[in-house]
């Protein structure tokens, strides 16, 4: 028979992909998942305090945490970090706030990180975006990976997470399409849905892991949608609505002292688990259903792009057949609400040595300034070699000759985050990192 031969060699590597270990850079990754420690400095810098103010706190609230000290210094965990926040923005005498957490009442937010091409640097730049919210502003966050590749999972999970693991529920269960098979949407309830998402080791960030059984939904959501009358472009966006409106935000900041102005550690453990103020979405390079529900849920699409001809081109297909998309979904039913937030193309992998690249994003930013962003992602060395560990830039401790590259890519990932923070949340208290990447570019 034809297939012969292939089935021969799948069954041949399905043996010995049984008995290799492809497992063990992932586990040592896994196992000291979240070493990276922040010095008093930093601490500061994060806080956008002063370091005598964090100094003084420090001696006067006995919820201070110790953090770890070796010699004159005094480093804290990303943990720690969230904790000291909560302490400083608790604070009744705190002149602005620290925790800028959700109100009760206010609706959470949905960013999708998508593009047609892959290899666009979409995964490190939704888990940056993730984890710079969350050590700069406190923010909760909830990571989804809507890719089967699970490559922003390899990002977050620890050990305790069973990724690849056939009976690790995904997005697919998230959003009741997990069975090929059946007829209809089986509509988890708010409840089942909180019990997907996995805490990672970061404070505050959860995630619904990526893995195979997303193609499942895929299959689900194409049958479903040969039946008439069932929208299959709005799973994600309802399964969201319903998930947020069984674990909303209950406490505000204030709570998590009692009335003797006492910091209370417990209540502050339950905020910090009760919901998230921010869902970001990490897209598999392609526009599938599942997928095109990624786009459907969120408030703030974010297309991380290469500027290179091709790559261009690659966007051109995407936005048309978004548009084409959007046009159906409007002619089945004009009056739902599709991202009603900030857009923008978020330029990346850029080699400024040569000019052709920022050329093209000059190009195109004088073409549509309100939808490319003017800061950018630059080509580094120093993230490739965190890649390989599976770390963001936040995470990655280099090794001595690698640190100045490694502080250079966080100054960029701190430049591209804010600039997409003022974006997506305009009341935000912004950094001045985009504003000076801009200066020293832009000029
Ligand atoms: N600024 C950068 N400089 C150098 N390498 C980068 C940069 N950004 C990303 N990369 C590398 O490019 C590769 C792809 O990155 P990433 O996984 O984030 O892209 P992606 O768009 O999510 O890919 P996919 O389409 O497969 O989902 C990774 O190996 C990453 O280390
Ligand atoms: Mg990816």
């Amino acid at each position: 028979m034809a297939y012969g031969q292939f089935e021969q060699f799948i069954r041949n590597m399905s043996r010995v992909m049984g008995t290799v270990n492809t497992r063990l850079q992932r586990d040592l990754t896994l196992r000291t998942r979240v070493a990276r420690r922040f010095s008093m400095v930093e601490t500061a810098q994060l806080l956008a305090v002063d370091t005598t103010y964090l100094t003084r706190i420090s001696a006067e609230d006995p919820a201070f945490p110790e953090g770890e000290r070796r010699g004159r210094e005094r480093t804290f965990s990303p943990s720690e970090v969230m904790l000291i926040r909560a302490i400083i923005g608790s604070n009744p005498a705190a002149k602005r706030p620290y925790l800028h957490w959700r109100r009760p009442g206010e609706p959470v937010k949905v960013v999708t990180f998508g593009a047609q091409k892959g290899g666009t640097g979409k995964s490190l730049s939704a888990a940056h975006f993730a984890q710079y919210v969350n050590l700069h502003y406190g923010l909760r966050v909830g990571v989804i990976d809507a890719d089967p590749q699970a490559t922003v999972s390899l990002y977050f999970a620890d050990e305790t997470l069973p990724l690849f693991d056939a009976e690790t529920p995904t997005l697919a269960d998230f959003m009741g399409v997990d069975d090929p098979g059946a007829q209809d949407i089986s509509e988890p309830s708010g409840e089942d849905l909180d019990r997907i998402w996995h805490n990672t080791p970061w404070p505050g960030i959860r995630l619904i892991p990526g893995g195979a059984n997303i193609q499942n939904g895929d299959i689900s959501l194409f049958f479903m949608s040969r039946q008439s009358g069932v929208p299959v472009y709005r799973v994600l966006k309802d399964a969201i609505a319903r998930w947020s409106a069984a674990c909303p935000p209950r406490t505000s900041t204030d709570y998590i002292r009692g009335d003797n102005g006492v910091f209370d550690l417990d209540a502050y453990q339950r905020a910090l688990h009760e919901t998230v103020d921010v869902i970001v979405i990490d897209q598999q390079p392609s526009l599938t259903l599942m997928q095109l529900n990624g786009l459907v849920a969120a408030d703030s699409v974010v297309i991380p792009q290469t500027m290179k001809g091709f790559d261009l081109a690659t966007l051109s297909t995407y936005v048309s057949n978004i548009g084409e998309y959007l046009e159906f979904i409007m002619g089945f039913e004009s009056d739902i609400e599709i991202g009603g937030g900030a857009h923008m193309v978020l330029p990346t992998i850029v080699q400024e040595q040569n000019d052709q690249d920022t050329d093209q994003i000059l190009d195109l930013y004088r073409k549509a300034p309100r939808d490319v962003l003017q800061v950018w992602y630059s080509r580094s060395d120093a993230i490739a070699n965190a890649a390989e560990e599976y770390k963001s830039i936040y995470e990655y401790l280099p090794p001595k000759t690698r640190r100045a590259s490694a502080k250079a890519f966080m100054t960029n990932a701190n430049a591209v985050n804010d600039a997409l923070v003022q974006r997506i949340w305009p009341d935000l208290p912004p950094r001045d990192y985009a504003k000076t990447f801009i200066e020293e570019r832009w000029s």
